[in-house]
């Protein structure tokens, strides 16, 4: 087994938790602060699961012209969010905690009653481009805003450095990187070095709450 199929095992055995509007402050932060400075904003999930937080990126980013490459190292999760069936229940109960309006959340989706499953409408899912892509082998696609979240953990360390000195050349002044809320690296503090004079955010409850002020600003 060569490094590139042992990175692809060890993923699949990756947990893939996910879920819909998750970290909800920080969508409407990045809906109100930071799409709006972009005329086309180009956004990368890059370990995007069964599609649930690339359809998310879209509905947000619908208003401002956006458009999403999600990617994720498991082929098997690529197929799930291309199909894009996912459970009524599971997108109202992640709404109703993300206090998402019915009205936006009838805009975004299809909701069958008779098989109880919703899909994303298909002016979402045009939005979205789905991909194969290792983080721990493969280079970062040019983009406006990069959420890995929820996956640094799964890196190799020397791998994970790297992608944050290849997202320093990659991000524009303007670009984001966004990480999940269990996410323990980059700290603030290295990614701060790794991406001098751009921004950081946090795709975190934690740091939502506890530190406000680290989410948005220019580290
Ligand atoms: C916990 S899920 C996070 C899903 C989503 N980002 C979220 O926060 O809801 C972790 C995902 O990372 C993916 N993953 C693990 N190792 C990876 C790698 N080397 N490159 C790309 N994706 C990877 C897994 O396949 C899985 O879908």
């Amino acid at each position: 087994m060569n490094a590139s199929e042992l990175s692809a095992a060890q993923a699949a055995r990756t947990s893939i938790i996910t879920g819909w509007f998750r970290n909800p402050d920080a969508w409407t932060a990045l809906d109100k602060e930071v799409l709006p400075n972009f005329q086309t904003p180009r956004i990368w999930t890059g370990a995007c699961g069964s599609g649930e937080e690339a359809y998310t990126a879209a509905i947000f980013a619908a208003a401002h012209g956006g458009r999403i490459l999600a990617t994720d190292i498991n082929p098997t999760m690529i197929a799930l969010a291309i199909a894009a069936k996912y459970q009524s229940k599971d997108v109202m109960i992640d709404a109703i905690s993300a206090r998402i309006a019915a009205p936006s959340l009838a805009q975004a989706f299809l909701f069958d009653a008779k098989t109880g499953e919703a899909k994303p409408r298909q002016e979402i899912r045009d939005l979205v481009k789905f991909g194969v892509l290792d983080l721990n082998f493969d280079a970062p696609p040019e983009c406006d805003i990069a959420i890995l979240a929820n996956v640094w953990r799964h890196l190799d360390p020397d791998a994970a450095a790297h992608l944050l000195g290849q997202l320093q050349r990659r991000l524009g002044q303007q670009g984001r990187l966004v990480i999940g809320g269990s996410d323990v690296y980059p700290t603030p503090e290295l990614a701060a070095q790794a991406i001098p004079g751009k921004f950081l955010a946090l795709l975190s409850e934690h740091f939502a709450e506890a530190e406000h002020d680290l989410i948005w600003r220019p580290l």
